[in-house]
């Protein structure tokens, strides 16, 4: 007879030896992976306070300041053995004879992590993350990541503090310019072509280097866009929407893992264990390094966990190995041992995790791995690194309108160049570009004269980026960026229009200051300051076309612009080719194929703002106000400019959409087809969207979300088939449970030119 107690027997007792046999195979993994013998053996011989000595990561200034302490007495530290890595220092000579003090001067010589921020290139600057995911152009992306492994390598740095893949929905935090926008599926993509370029196959490989993802986790969602701000959503949001391009990173092979600043359900990233030891290492399987923020660990004194010692301990504890900066590891941490609060196992673990990256880097093998000073010269700024530069930033820039057909412009043209950033070489390369050298960017006046030398271009300033010098001054912590001159603002304009009076046609570059954008540089009110609104204003008015070429690290509120009779080229913030990239495209040499990664909002107030979102019980209606709807009294729920748009000198058309069935199984791909058309006059680049609607499920599904994507080339008149694949785990989400499943029933799939897509097909998952 089948009792329940032999039910439960039958049930439960394969299911508790599978467990234990995976357990221990499990744990037979981990030991195999964490036992290189070489760190073993260094282990062994190490004292406590050596030990702790490797969680200590210092900055010794010099460089560009990243953050607001500078390390003291470094070299004093390291020969003592209190230092593990170092930041902010670079060239192969200094980092030789850094390496020279770790290796000769300490008892056991263990070589030294050398860190960067190479968030958009080095020293050759690429546009900003945000610009460049714009171009959804994943083989690009790596490849530029791969240049800035090559370069940053040749100045002696095996770290780097890249990719950040916080997903932001608030353009209010200047941080949004960092990373890839708003949405997971992309923001993976990006995540994983990042990896690849940084470390490619290989890690000993001297033009690679260990890449690290940031900031774990949530860190885009501070609360009012506020940096450092806390953060707090529910799990099925975190993991459905927030935590995918992180993970992403992660199954791509990075070796570490920066914490945020910002806490996560009541604790900071730097000092929660949920987040860095039961999701990361225990359900993500991941097995490399966790790193600070800058001071981060200090920080959660004043976010009110306590004294030093005790946010030292808990982070330690919490999975943290590496401590940027504060130097709470290397004061605190023996003292915790002592009282128990921190074992030494734990320490060994995390000082285990470094010494295997360093063995991973090659550095015991060769600690002047990357202290060939030959290198520099061969491998930095070379015209292929340039090239590649140019063509970044081309495909980073949006078109968002053409009025009248003005562009792309004749290259004999008579151009009246205007705008705060027309002549500005400092805004170039946009935020977070410490490594590069802003005076070797182009200025998109030498850049128009470069690829037009036959037109006749008039410049003149026409306005300040902003005329409020207390604003100024904020932005100009690095240097100056916005500078206010000595004209006043009347003559500025005077001298602009006069510019116009005699032009075919009106360019302004207009926008935002390089550090308008960034860290700590969140805005309450993101449109274009009203010093450069008067000059759009007056220039529209002279009824001459103009072309605004408008540069951001975020998405701005450009409502009244847009209404406007002008064209409208975002242009982000460029990089070193800028002038010439900008160029390329007004003149047509290249037809902008740029879509948004990030929603633009009508106004401050639709924010947060992204494609994803859910419906609600009472969906606005499509036209005409109604109560008791979910809808504003005061503007449309839409947004200014949605996800995924962006327009070209041509036009496309999309017909016979097709699935290859129309019912699947469980864990069937399906085949998506379309048939795409250049319809207008030039060749040009289309991307090609995918949306996928779940229309049942057990937790409420986004309306519609991207799921996938291609770039396709066209000639004009040309038509092509793209087959886009929906893989089986593109139908799933993290359910109630956070279990990642697909759920039977009918799916609804959105194919177009952005996330407003209309042409519809249907299929069901059985
Ligand atoms: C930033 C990180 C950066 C670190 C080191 C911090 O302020 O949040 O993104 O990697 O500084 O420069």
């Amino acid at each position: 007879k089948n009792t329940i107690a032999t039910r439960i027997m039958k049930n439960t007792l394969p299911k508790f030896l599978l467990f234990l046999a995976i357990a221990s195979f499990g744990t037979a993994v981990a030991q195999k992976q964490q036992a290189i013998p070489e760190v073993e053996a260094l282990l062994k011989k190490m004292t406590l306070e050596e030990k702790i000595g490797q969680l200590n990561l210092l900055t010794p200034g010099g460089g560009v300041a990243t953050g607001s302490v500078v390390s003291k007495n470094v070299e004093e530290k390291i020969k003592a053995g209190n230092v593990g890595g170092l930041f902010g220092v670079s060239g192969p000579d200094k980092i030789r004879q850094a390496q020279e003090i770790a290796v000769k001067k300490t008892r056991l010589g263990i070589p030294l992590l050398i860190g960067s921020d190479i968030i958009h290139g080095y020293k050759t600057t690429f546009p900003t993350p945000l610009g460049l995911s714009s171009s959804w152009d994943m083989n690009l992306i790596e490849q530029t990541a791969q240049i800035a492994a090559k370069e940053a390598t040749a100045d002696g740095i095996n770290w780097n503090f890249s990719p950040m893949v916080d997903i932001a929905r608030d353009p209010r935090w200047g941080r949004i310019a960092e990373g890839a926008g708003e949405d997971p599926y992309l923001g993976s993509q990006v995540a994983k072509a990042m990896v690849r370029g940084y470390q490619q196959k290989d890690l000993t490989n001297e033009a690679t280097m260990i890449a690290t993802v940031k900031h774990f986790a949530l860190y885009g969602a501070s609360e009012g866009g506020r940096d450092y701000n806390t953060t707090d959503m529910s799990r099925v949001r975190m993991f459905n929407e927030y935590l995918p391009p992180y993970k992403a990173a992660i199954d791509a092979g990075a070796e570490s893992v920066m914490s945020s600043f910002n806490d996560v359900d009541g604790v900071p990233a730097s000092g929660n264990k949920w987040l860095l030891t039961d999701l990361l290492r225990d359900k993500w399987g991941f097995e490399g390094f966790v790193v600070s923020d800058y001071t981060s660990v200090n920080e959660m004194i004043a976010h009110g966990m306590g004294d030093l010692q005790a946010v030292s301990a808990l982070s330690i504890n919490a999975g943290l190995d590496m401590d940027m900066v504060g130097e709470g590891f290397l004061t605190t941490l023996k003292k915790s041992v002592d009282e128990g609060k921190v074992s030494e196992e734990t320490i060994t673990q995390a000082c285990r995790r470094i010494l295997v990256a360093k063995y991973k880097l090659g550095l015991f093998k060769d600690p002047y791995k990357y202290s060939d000073s030959k290198r520099p010269k061969r491998d930095i700024l070379t015209d292929a690194n340039k090239k590649l530069a140019r063509e970044a930033a081309r495909k980073s820039f949006v078109l968002f309108k053409n009025e009248n057909n003005t562009l792309p412009l004749s290259k004999t043209a008579k151009i009246a160049l205007v705008g705060p950033l027309a002549d500005s070489k400092n805004n170039m390369l946009g935020t977070w570009a410490p490594t590069g050298d802003p005076q070797l960017s182009v200025s998109i006046l030498e850049g128009l004269k470069n690829v037009a030398p036959n037109t006749q271009i008039t410049y003149a300033k026409g306005a300040n980026i902003s005329n409020d010098t207390s604003f100024a001054k904020k932005v100009n912590v690095f240097g100056p960026r916005l500078e206010i001159s000595e004209e006043s603002p009347e003559a500025l304009l005077a001298e602009a229009l006069k510019a116009a009076e005699n032009a075919d046609v009106i360019v302004a570059v207009v926008g935002e200051a390089s550090e308008m954008s960034g860290e700590a540089a969140s805005r309450t009110d993101i449109s274009i300051p009203e010093s450069q609104k008067v000059l759009i204003r007056e220039l529209a008015k002279t009824g001459k076309p103009v072309v605004l070429a408008l540069m951001s690290g975020r998405p701005l509120v450009i409502t009244e612009e847009l209404d406007l009779p002008v064209s409208i080229l975002q242009i982000w913030h460029p990089g070193i080719e800028a002038g010439n990239a900008v160029a390329d495209v007004l003149f047509g040499d290249y037809n902008p194929s740029g879509k948004l990664t990030a929603t633009w909002p009508r106004n401050v107030g639709q924010i947060p703002i992204y494609h994803s979102e859910k419906n609600t019980g009472r969906p606005a209606p499509s036209e005409a106000f109604e109560k008791f709807k979910s809808q504003y009294l005061d503007a449309p729920n839409a947004p200014l400019l949605a996800f995924g748009f962006g327009l070209s000198y041509t036009t496309f058309d999309y017909n016979n959409l097709q699935v290859n069935k129309k019912e699947i199984a469980q864990g069937e791909a399906i085949e998506v087809r379309v048939d795409v058309t250049n319809t207008g006059a030039y060749d040009g680049t289309e991307i090609v969207q995918l949306y996928l609607h779940d229309v049942v499920r057990s937790l409420t599904p986004p309306i519609r979300t991207l799921k996938g994507f291609e770039n396709v080339f066209l000639k004009k008149g040309e038509t092509k088939t793209v087959v886009l694949t929906l893989e089986a785990d593109d139908l799933k989400f993290y359910n109630g449970s956070l279990d990642f499943v697909a759920e039977a029933g009918e799916f609804e799939i959105f194919v177009g030119g952005d996330s407003n897509a209309s042409l519809k097909e249907t299929f069901t998952l059985n």
